[in-house]
């Protein structure tokens, strides 16, 4: 442990967890490149926050520029937060067209889900069994991880996600099953709530459509349908701008968040007008630092990066690259390559070591990049957009040497 780290441990407390056996102490970021103290450089293949690239100065003058303007809570009038969500919510299907801003993923699940119980007078929530919506007493009780200090409520149910033998109609009986559930206990149903990638469960390859049985299941049975595009949203997955769209269905709740401000802390829930009114009118809301008008500068300027730099359609274009170059690389334990966009999987066969040790290595090598999925065997690659075709060959060959070295 370095001076730094006894420092941390010390003052934020045990159990802050790091990426790496050796912590990497970043100093600065750029683009697609982030440096450590010591001027080492790294290719962040990681980051989905920074999505217009670290520092991007469209981003920071705006942000600066507001600072030094204005920046009040939201009970005032204000043009840029208002123009802001007339943007956004144009990018969306008709009807869903009301957005409220907060500060965080956790939020605005927390929001959606209370959306779901004020709309439906039901209490009952499914979600899938190896996912994370964010932190808050809520919507933490539906996280695959710890199981919650003074267990779990009885009123949420989870299902095995689709993908590979779960098909859409295995995945909709076994949503029909929990309803069944919900309701014999009582507690009746109000929502179903997905990640449309299903990035936190290793995004398996389903084909568009796959989440129909199961969206107009939740319908006929009286609930509504919440999409958490807090990881595949604003162009990520290239051929769409949203992960619903691409998966060919409108949620009646959308919940946004990391890349939303690149790194400003912005939020969001979009909804349909008689949906948030249910919501308001049952819980009143008010959250200081949300709908700030640099929330809405932050935004606004990462809106303006993505359409001025084209940053869908290279998602689009670098993506199909990436996941051609990790596909010919030859490994024995590469059981299949996967994702849409600037998110890519590398699937091992891995009892347990494999891939964590993949991500040291290419961490020694000068990539970040993480693991996911219920095993943790799949290697997640999900960089800023503004990743290109150079980086693309820098991360595809040191994979191929640490994948060599490994044997
Ligand atoms: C799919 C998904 N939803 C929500 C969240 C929570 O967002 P936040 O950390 O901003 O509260 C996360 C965070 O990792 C996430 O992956």
């Amino acid at each position: 442990m370095n001076d730094l780290q006894r420092r941390r441990d010390r003052v934020l407390g045990p159990m802050m967890t790091t990426f790496y056996r050796d912590p990497v102490e970043l100093v600065r970021g750029e683009g697609v490149w982030l440096w450590d103290a010591a001027g080492n450089r790294y290719l962040d293949a990681y980051n989905n926050v920074p999505h217009v690239g670290h520092g991007h100065p469209t981003v920071v003058e705006a942000v600066a520029r507001q600072m030094a303007t204005l920046n009040t809570h939201s009970r005032y009038l204000h043009e840029g937060i208002v123009a802001y969500a007339e943007r956004l919510t144009a990018t969306f299907a008709d009807g869903l067209d009301t957005l409220t801003l907060v500060c965080t993923g956790s939020e605005a699940n927390d929001i959606a889900l209370r959306i779901g119980w004020a709309a439906t007078g039901k209490k009952g929530i499914v979600a899938t069994d190896a996912t994370y919506h964010g932190n808050t007493h809520l919507v933490s009780q539906l996280s695959a991880g710890r199981r919650p200090v003074g267990g779990r409520v009885d009123w949420v149910r989870r299902v095995p996600p689709p993908g590979g033998a779960v098909d859409g109609a295995a995945f909709a009986a076994s949503i029909g099953a929990a309803i069944d559930s919900l309701e014999a206990d009582g507690h009746g149903f109000a929502a179903l709530i997905l990640d449309p990638f299903l990035a936190n469960e290793g995004f398996p390859s389903l084909p568009p459509g796959a989440l129909d049985a199961a969206v107009a299941l939740v319908r006929a049975r009286g609930g509504i349908v919440i999409a958490d595009e807090v990881q595949p949203g604003f162009g990520r997955l290239g051929s769409h701008f949203w992960g619903h769209e691409r998966m060919g269905f409108v949620p009646d709740v959308v919940t946004l968040g990391k890349p939303m401000g690149n790194g400003y802390p912005v939020a969001g829930v979009v909804t349909r007008r008689d949906l948030i009114a249910a919501f308001r009118e049952g819980f009143g809301y008010f959250n200081t630092f949300a709908a700030t008008p640099v929330a809405a500068a932050a935004a606004s300027a990462v809106l303006d990066v993505i359409e001025s730099e084209g940053l869908q359609a290279r998602a689009e274009e670098v993506g199909r690259a990436l996941r051609a170059g990790l596909g010919a690389l030859d490994h024995p334990r590469i059981r299949e390559v996967r994702g849409a966009g600037l998110f890519a999987g590398v699937v091992f066969d891995d009892d347990g070591e494999f891939t964590g040790e993949v991500v040291e290595r290419m961490r020694a090598a000068g990539v970040l990049m993480h693991y996911i999925g219920p095993g943790r065997n799949i290697l997640k690659i999900r960089p800023p957009l503004v990743f290109g075709h150079e980086h693309v060959d820098m991360l595809v060959d040191r994979l191929g040497q640490v994948l060599k070295e490994m044997g």
